[in-house]
């Protein structure tokens, strides 16, 4: 389905190189490009986007790698990972995040190819939609809410903070040229929310990335990926995340069908 924030460019429609030239325009301009059409397999995908970029070894275990490329990480539901609570392993949703939100300097693109969708017939928000943000959109939905406020969370952002890995950063960040009042970096690890309710619970930035967190989910653009769609976004300036997908159902006769969704995240330099 075609949505009004996103360029949709056929695969195969020109030469590698026309094409990685449109989606590096696209992004340039729009942060954000869809490239359909694309085949499931990892060394065409990885010799596309090394046009864009350098693939970064997925930082993870090594379980979920793709066997032919260690940058590949396959993302699908996993009974044993769900029950040690890993967190793209799970079913339910993902809060938007960025990719690699450690990583300095910040890693450019975060590109995902939708291999399997996976079962399409639940309910609305139950399909393992994708969810991408704006942060610039979401940082305008902050100031909206609380205008009067707005200047002294965005300074709180830019601090320095603790992260979960024990260095300070702070969660907004300079970017160049920057394209409006809004337009800031954000690093917004998945866990950093709880990270923080332990840590400094009554601090002014445990409640300001909950107002972040919160404003990224309400401003999420939505689209529901189908088999060899490849999404890049620019990773400064888009978080990602995703509604809820089912694992698995219990069959008739006892036993579980597990949701075949898989989808191949990766990111580059
Ligand atoms: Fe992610």
């Amino acid at each position: 389905m075609s949505l009004p924030w996103l360029t949709d460019i056929e695969y195969g429609s020109a030469t590698e190189e026309l094409l990685a030239k449109d989606m590096d325009a696209e992004l340039q301009k729009h942060g954000v490009v869809r490239l359909t059409g694309f085949p499931a397999t990892a060394n065409e995908l990885i010799r596309l986007l090394e046009h864009l970029g350098t693939p970064l070894r997925y930082y993870g275990g090594d379980t979920g790698t793709h066997p032919h490329h260690n940058a590949i990480w396959r993302v699908s539901y996993d009974r044993e990972g769900a029950r040690r609570g890993e967190a793209h392993a799970v079913d339910g949703p993902l809060a938007m995040h960025s990719s690699q939100s450690l990583l300095e300097p910040r890693p450019r693109y975060f590109c995902m190819l939708m291999v399997n969708p996976g079962w399409q017939d639940q309910a609305e928000g139950m399909n393992g939609e994708s969810l991408l943000v704006p942060w610039a959109d979401a940082l305008r939905t902050l100031s909206e809410a609380d205008p009067s406020d707005y200047m002294s969370m965005l300074n709180t952002l830019r601090s320095d903070i603790p992260y979960p890995d024990g260095l300070t950063r702070s969660v907004a960040y300079s970017i160049e040229p920057k394209q409006n009042e809004f337009d800031y970096g954000i690093r917004l690890k998945s866990d950093l929310l709880h990270h923080l309710q332990e840590i400094l619970p009554g601090a002014d930035i445990t409640q300001v990335v909950k107002a972040l967190v919160k404003a990224a989910q309400r401003a999420a653009l939505r689209v529901q990926l189908t088999a060899g769609d490849l999404i890049i976004v620019d990773n400064n300036r888009w978080g990602h995340g995703r509604e809820s997908v089912i694992g698995q159902l219990p069959t008739g006769g006892g036993g579980w069908d597990v949701n075949p969704r898989e989808l191949w995240s990766l990111t580059l330099a």
